[in-house]
């Protein structure tokens, strides 16, 4: 369960690289059958966000970031590059833990700029993607000679408790994926991630703020359809994983604004009555003409809601930071 291998000298650099398996990919496979089989039964349907992101989901979500709609990458690199320096002198950590760490730039930015300080020891990126993981902390041990780079593979829902202990450590959670969790699974996390935390460790959390609901709709519906295509991508997922056979150009992509719930919803609507045989889990699909599929939230937050909900799971906020059109946040907090 515990694949844990022995750090290894790693060229010229002497780079320090060990992979730590929480997940396994059997794992992985038979959670989402767990979910299909849960969340195509319910009404309304819905999926996990987690399943949009295979190597063509993941691919499709960085040409999201580079769209001119979609801000918040861009909004919160513009932060990191203002402030990485406050953010690593006031964390004072030695390790830096990135939470699903899909973010090789903005890691690049924390992690020189707490090399800065001259207490950066070690790097731990947590992701369910051991491939993945492997090629990052590879190129980064190369860049960062004398940096330790110890990759977890996990699920952040599941694996926080496998946390590395030891040294000041900050733990990154970034480009607002916090807003994937509904109010009830954000409180979850929150405690998690600060009962795994001890006095003087940090959170850095990146949320995308409520703003005007023309650029927020904008933003999950932009004009060359890749959203759309990142979308209905999760219906090939399923397709190769269940063995189902989801007419994917019966379904199209529509993200709303929730004004009660103050979420983006991301749905797949289905053009037609059909039925999705869902060989893998024994079982089938039933569709109505223009009943929604819903694969993700994408919570929008405003500055005291992110400090009281940090606050009740115990961490205290020390500082925030936002871009110049307060459209995104990084907050930093700590556990006292
Ligand atoms: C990766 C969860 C932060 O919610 O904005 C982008 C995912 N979905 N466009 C977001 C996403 C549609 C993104 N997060």
């Amino acid at each position: 369960m515990n694949g844990m291998e022995a750090p290894q000298a790693d060229g010229p650099c002497r780079s320090l690289v060990s992979v730590e398996v929480h997940l396994h990919p059997d794992e992985a496979r038979l959670a989402l059958h767990e979910e299909a089989l849960r969340g195509l039964g319910l009404p309304p349907k819905e999926l996990s966000p987690k399943w949009l992101y295979d190597e063509r989901g993941s691919q499709l979500f960085e040409d999201i970031t580079r769209l001119p709609e979609y801000y918040p990458t861009r909004r919160e690199r513009e932060i990191l590059r203002a402030h990485a320096h406050d953010i690593a002198r006031l964390s004072g950590a030695d390790t830096l833990i990135e939470l699903g760490s899909g973010t090789s730039e903005k890691t690049r930015l924390l992690l020189g700029a707490l090399r800065h300080t001259g207490q950066l020891r070690r790097f731990v990126p947590f992701d369910v993607s051991e491939h993945f993981l492997r090629r990052a902390a590879l190129t980064l041990a190369r860049d960062y000679p004398g940096l330790s780079v110890h990759a977890v593979v996990g699920d952040f829902e599941r694996h926080l408790e496998h946390l590395p202990r030891g040294g000041r450590r900050l733990v990154a959670f970034l480009g607002g994926t916090i807003g994937n969790f509904k109010p009830r699974a954000r409180a979850r996390f929150f405690q998690e991630v600060a009962d795994s935390l001890l006095p003087g460790d940090g959170l850095l959390l990146g949320t995308d703020l409520l703003k005007d609901r023309s650029r927020l709709f904008a933003a999950y519906n932009d004009s060359a359809g890749v959203t759309a295509a990142f979308n209905r991508n999760v219906l090939h997922v399923l397709n190769r994983e269940l063995g189902s056979d989801f007419d994917v150009n019966a379904f199209t992509h529509l993200a709303p604004f929730d004004e009660e719930q103050g979420w983006i919803e991301m749905r797949l609507i289905s053009q037609r009555p059909q039925v999705v045989r869902l060989p893998a889990i024994r079982s089938a699909a039933h569709f109505e003409a223009g009943e929604v599929l819903r694969t993700e939230v994408s919570c929008k937050f405003r500055p005291p809601q992110v400090e009281a909900e940090l606050f009740a799971a115990g961490l205290h906020l020390a500082a925030w930071w936002t871009d110049s059109a307060r459209d995104f946040a990084l907050s930093l907090s700590f556990k006292p």
